[in-house]
């Protein structure tokens, strides 16, 4: 369910209705021919869950026009297809996913695919590859490619609905439909320039799970509450000239982008230093980092003048919860344009010349390294096919660690 349908649960449609009434006659609400509410009720069927199959293709279209194989849209798409298989969108039916559903039965797993898998027809072959007991007995139509539920978030799963092509207002041109060229038009809508777009996977719905009364997965929220909202959508950061890229916090560059730091060394009265990293989220449009699984340690240490290191300790920027998803441990997430001071007290050593170093770790699948680490020390207790794809997992999710920075400063006498 989107959070648009939750939220429409709770305010009653007349009073959407009224606010987006008040909005048109400043002109906000409407680009187009499309008004704010056509909007909303475009997620409501664009979103519906489960989604309906595609159907039958349109007599007149040839068979590559039919596939909804991402390497069929590539022939002609061929800058969104390069781009999307380096996506994270690309991988979301991997090891770390599939271990998992060998411990559901359809429903459950279906419930996950609706953000990872989310066509009608992906469902059916991965019911069919689990040998779940409601799968389809025929084969998939010629239109549905052997692997399409392997690809994970496909360019259908986006872009497709009824065989029709849906995508965003052309550059400079209008909304609307067009109904001659490659796959009989497109329908192009403001809507997909929208971050409501991406709420459907990336918002969990107000009573969807939560730890410590806070929503396991609350990004589209955060952004709304943000200085971000008005100026930037999760398209202009995330998409940038309508890249199909979706850098975020497993990229290097993309997480640079997100923080300024600054690094304070004082020394106080007698030997005593005081120092602090002061982190400020100046690019992430969320909490830095949005959810519980990425973790951004701060490792202090001082360096004597002749290199050697002695570590100080190490601060952790991140929502740590237990691999039950039930107790908080600390919430140190930065909000958008926020800033946060981690500090820390010690010694100066007697010889002069030595500076204080942060490095900053990024380690983007933390809690997955603990949960799917646990899962593994009982693994006589799973299922034997959930084995390899854990073991998979887990030495994926290890080895998405990254360096950040490295920052040093030389002490201060305070005054
Ligand atoms: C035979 C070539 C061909 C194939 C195959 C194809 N397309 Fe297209 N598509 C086009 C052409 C030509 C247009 C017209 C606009 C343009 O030049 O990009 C278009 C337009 C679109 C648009 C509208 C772009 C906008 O500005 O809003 C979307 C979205 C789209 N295609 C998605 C897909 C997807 C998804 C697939 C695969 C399931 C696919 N297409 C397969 C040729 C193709
Ligand atoms: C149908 C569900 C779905 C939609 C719609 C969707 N996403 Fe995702 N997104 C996912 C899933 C699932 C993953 C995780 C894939 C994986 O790592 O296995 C993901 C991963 C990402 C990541 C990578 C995060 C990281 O850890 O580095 C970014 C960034 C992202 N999405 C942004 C967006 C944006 C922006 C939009 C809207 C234009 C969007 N997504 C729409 C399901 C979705
Ligand atoms: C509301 C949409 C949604 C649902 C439902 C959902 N996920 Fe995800 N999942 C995501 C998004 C979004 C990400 C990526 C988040 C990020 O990187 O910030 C993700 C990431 C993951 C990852 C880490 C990436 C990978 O592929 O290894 C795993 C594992 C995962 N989900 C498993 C599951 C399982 C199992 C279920 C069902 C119990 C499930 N998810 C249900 C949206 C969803
Ligand atoms: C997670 C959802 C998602 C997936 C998956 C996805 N797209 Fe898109 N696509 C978008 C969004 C959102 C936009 C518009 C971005 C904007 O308005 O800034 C877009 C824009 C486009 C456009 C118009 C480009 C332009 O410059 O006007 C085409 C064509 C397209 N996508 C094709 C594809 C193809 C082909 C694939 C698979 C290889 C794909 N998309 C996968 C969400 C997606
Ligand atoms: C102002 C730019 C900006 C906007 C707006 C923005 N993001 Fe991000 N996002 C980032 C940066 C930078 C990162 C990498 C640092 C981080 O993880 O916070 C990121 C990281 C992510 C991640 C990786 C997981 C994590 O734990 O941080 C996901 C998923 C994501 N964004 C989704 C979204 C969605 C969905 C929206 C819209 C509701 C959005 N973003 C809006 C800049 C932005």
């Amino acid at each position: 369910m989107t959070a648009l349908l939750a939220l429409r649960r709770l305010v009653p449609a007349t009073l959407i209705a009224a606010v987006c009434a008040a909005l048109l006659a400043l002109g906000a609400c409407a680009r187009h021919d499309e008004g704010a509410i056509e909007v909303a009720s475009f997620f409501e069927r664009h979103w519906a869950d489960p989604l309906p199959a595609q159907g039958l293709p349109p007599a007149g279209f040839s068979a590559l026009e039919a596939s909804l194989a991402p390497q069929a849209c590539g022939q002609c798409h061929v800058r969104q297809w390069q781009q999307w298989q380096t996506s994270l969108h690309a991988r979301a039916v991997g090891p770390g996913l599939v271990w998992q559903l060998h411990l559901m039965d359809q429903a459950a797993a279906n419930r996950c695919l609706r953000c990872h898998a989310p066509l009608a027809e992906q469902k059916a072959l991965l019911a069919q590859a689990m040998q779940w007991p409601a799968r389809p007995t025929t084969a998939p139509p010629p239109h549905v490619s052997d692997d399409l539920a392997r690809k994970g978030l496909v360019c259908a799963a986006c872009h497709v609905r009824g065989h029709r092509r849906i995508g965003p207002v052309p550059q400079g041109g209008r909304a609307g439909a067009t109904t001659t060229g490659a796959h009989g038009g497109f329908v192009a809508t403001t809507a997909f320039s929208d971050s409501r777009l991406c709420a459907h996977c990336h918002q969990f719905p107000a009573d969807g799970p939560r730890t410590a009364g806070k929503l396991n997965e609350d990004t589209y929220e955060q952004w709304k509450a943000s200085p971000f909202a008005a100026q930037r959508s999760c398209q202009d950061c995330h998409m940038p000239g309508r890249q199909h890229l979706w850098r975020g916090i497993h990229d290097p560059e993309m997480t640079r982008s997100a923080i300024d730091v600054a690094l304070q060394v004082e020394r106080a009265a007698g030997r005593q230093v005081r120092a602090a990293a002061v982190v400020r989220n100046i690019g992430a449009g969320h909490h830095f980092p949005t959810y519980m699984v990425p973790k951004v340690e701060l490792q202090f240490a001082r360096v004597a003048r002749d290199g050697s290191r002695t570590p100080l300790g190490t601060q952790v920027i991140g929502w740590s919860v237990d691999t039950d998803l039930r107790h908080e441990i600390a919430d140190t997430r930065i909000p958008a344009g926020a800033s946060r001071r981690f500090e820390l007290a010690f010694d100066a050593p007697s010889a002069d010349g030595w500076e204080l170093e942060l490095r900053v770790l990024v380690r983007p699948d933390e809690h997955y390294e603990r949960t799917f680490g646990q899962s593994l020390a009982q693994g006589e207790r799973l299922p034997p096919a959930a084995l390899a794809p854990l073991r998979a997992a887990l030495e994926h999710s290890r080895g998405t660690a990254y360096e950040l920075m490295r920052l040093r400063q030389a002490p201060r006498i305070a005054n």
